[in-house]
């Protein structure tokens, strides 16, 4: 395959939210191309050296990227929280103004949103968000990859995410008003979706024709829904709350019986960690209509896609 002739209109990869369809459609088709020619694709971050940076646990972002940097002819640095202690140690900016003078990319997975922004700030190197409190775009752009490949099209199709209104969801409602794509999220009271995020969205939406519902019952928003997506409901660094939250969101397991509610060809994601018998049960994860590992295979070729349209120029 050849490098994509096109540029993205942004230099670092914080929020879907700042991704115009263009980008996407530019983004999904690399990753398409990079899928098909898997094993054969030029080494295009030869020589580039990428730095992971992460404050919390991971097993698929931190090993697609890894894999896609190797891939791709380049090398990753793996830094953990406890070594590098993002402005304990050091402040965010020398850390910042230090990576950039060896290494051509960051992924930062942070705790704090504003530790990412911050970092693109005042990185001269693109800036990759593997996750934050707030958002999680790498997911959320693979999971639309996914859709689109399974579907050809996401636009006009409709996505039901159930449970709470986290990361996932944040990233799920931006590509989605985004692509066209309409979200019904169904949340218990007190765990709605950002309303900085929805109303981005909606504005997003009447350009893009995606119809956004914030509902509190999961029958609804999966009524006659295309695809069925849920999280964690305790995320990380909310451990803590993990068995007052299994009570609050009792009601909005995905079982059979809500997956019933959806077209009889409707399929089912999540991005994993799972944990069945809670958000999931066991038949659904494992049923013919579950596409999660599809959808995990997708972060390697989707990352390996933004890695060469942000940093291989
Ligand atoms: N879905 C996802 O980001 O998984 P990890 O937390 O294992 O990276
Ligand atoms: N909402 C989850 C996503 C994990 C990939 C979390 O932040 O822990």
């Amino acid at each position: 395959m050849e490098a994509p002739k096109t540029d993205l209109s942004v230099s670092h990869l914080i929020s879907i939210a700042d991704l115009t369809r263009d980008d996407v459609a530019l983004i999904f088709r690399t990753a398409a191309e990079i899928k098909a020619d898997r094993y054969t694709a030029p080494k295009f971050l030869s020589d580039k050296r990428i730095a992971l940076l992460f404050e919390k646990e991971s097993l698929r972002t931190r090993v697609t990227f890894d894999v896609g940097i190797q891939d791709l002819g380049g090398s990753a640095i793996y830094l953990d929280h406890q070594e590098v202690r993002l402005g304990q140690r050091e402040s965010l900016k020398d850390i910042a103004r230090n990576l950039s003078r060896w290494m051509h990319g960051i992924v930062a997975r942070t705790y704090r949103h504003r530790t990412v922004v911050d970092l693109a700030g005042y990185a001269e190197i693109p800036v990759i968000n593997g996750l934050t409190d707030y958002l999680h775009p790498c997911q959320g752009l693979t999971d639309f990859f996914t859709m689109q490949e399974i579907w050809g099209s996401v636009e006009g199709r409709t996505l039901a995410y159930v449970g709470d209104g986290n990361n996932t969801c944040h990233s799920l409602i931006h590509a989605a008003a985004c692509l066209g794509t309409n979200i019904r999220v169904a949340s218990p009271e007190g765990y709605e979706p950002n309303s900085k995020v929805v109303n981005h969205a909606m504005r997003t939406a009447e350009k893009s024709g995606a119809e956004i519902s914030i509902l509190e019952d999961p029958a609804e928003a999966v009524d006659g829904a295309d695809a069925v997506y849920t999280d964690v409901w305790a995320s990380m660094g909310q451990e803590e709350e993990t068995e007052e939250r299994a009570e609050i969101f009792a009601a909005y397991r995905v079982d059979d019986d809500l997956m019933k509610k959806a077209r009889s060809d409707a399929i089912f994601l999540h991005c994993l960690p799972a944990h069945r018998g809670h958000e999931v049960t066991t038949e659904v994860i494992e049923s013919p209509r579950s596409k999660v590992y599809q959808n995990a295979e997708n972060r390697l070729h989707l990352q390996k896609a933004l890695m060469l349209l942000l940093l291989a120029k």
